[in-house]
């Protein structure tokens, strides 16, 4: 069953005590979550990406962005997590030392039982205060949108990182720490374009670590401690963690 999946690869997570894990849109395709532009069909075409996802666009028409992400947070809660987010959970559990590191906002790592997990984006199912950032557990799809904070009234706003923001200066270190100091690195469901986030595979393998890239983009082949597969990862993480378990017992 997992007879392509590269030896040298198997022996490297066999042997490793600190594994670091980065994922994209990709780990999410098998849960039907549409990626931000895929989400732009229908009544939202019209919009671009700056016009939904920025601050500007939030000072202009906070409604619109409001509702925007109200959708998308309607649809990823109506999601389940595959058997790739499945995997990913449980590898935690064989590695003394592990950090998963997401692009996705969809929260579906943290719903498979993902625990050390860092959310560079942020999370679309959680909401802050505009102004003080104070996150707020419930709120109202009232008249008022975005809803008031419950504290000092100023707009409520998705816990995501807009175009034109910042990634969390916590989050970006702690991911960066990681690439460095991991033996394996797996970047699995994402294209390597977006930066920062694209870098950590590379720098994961400047400083000795074993790198393997997972998705659709790429043809299997390997080189030394550089490997490459072709597949989806519901597919293919759950056979890499069963034949892990295998080699333990
Ligand atoms: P992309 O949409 O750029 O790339 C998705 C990757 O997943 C591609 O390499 C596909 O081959 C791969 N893929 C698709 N289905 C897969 C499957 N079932 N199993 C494994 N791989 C699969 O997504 P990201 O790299 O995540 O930002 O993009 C990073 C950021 O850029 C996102 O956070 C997003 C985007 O613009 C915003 O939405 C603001």
């Amino acid at each position: 069953m997992s007879a392509s999946l590269p030896t040298g690869l198997i022996t490297a997570l066999q042997s490793a005590r600190n594994v670091a894990v980065l994922t994209g849109a990709g780990v999410s395709a098998e849960s039907g979550i549409p990626t931000f532009r895929d989400a732009q069909s229908g009544l939202w075409a019209k919009y671009s990406p700056e016009e939904l996802a920025s601050p500007a666009a939030f000072r202009r028409n906070p409604r619109l962005v409001w509702e925007w992400y109200a959708m998308r947070r309607a649809a990823v809660l109506a999601a389940q997590p595959n058997p790739g987010h499945v995997a990913l959970a449980q590898l935690e559990q064989l590695v003394p030392h592990f950090t998963l590191i997401t692009q996705n906002v969809d929260g579906l790592h943290a719903r498979a039982g993902s625990r050390a997990l860092i959310e560079l984006h942020g999370n679309i199912t959680k909401v802050r205060c505009s102004v003080e950032g104070t996150f707020c557990s419930t709120w109202a799809e009232g008249e008022e949108l975005p809803p008031p904070c419950p504290t000092c009234g100023a707009p409520l706003r998705p816990h995501v990182v807009w175009f034109g923001e910042q990634l969390p200066l916590d989050a970006l270190q702690q991911a960066w720490i990681a690439a460095e100091e991991c033996e394996v690195f797996l970047s699995i469901g994402t294209s390597g374009l977006v930066e920062p986030a694209a870098s950590l595979p590379r720098v994961a393998y400047s400083h000795g670590a074993t790198v393997a890239v997972l998705n659709l983009d790429v043809n299997t082949r390997s080189e030394a401690r550089l490997f490459y597969l072709h597949g989806r990862s519901g597919e293919v993480l759950p056979q890499l963690v069963e034949r892990l378990m295998e080699e333990q017992q």
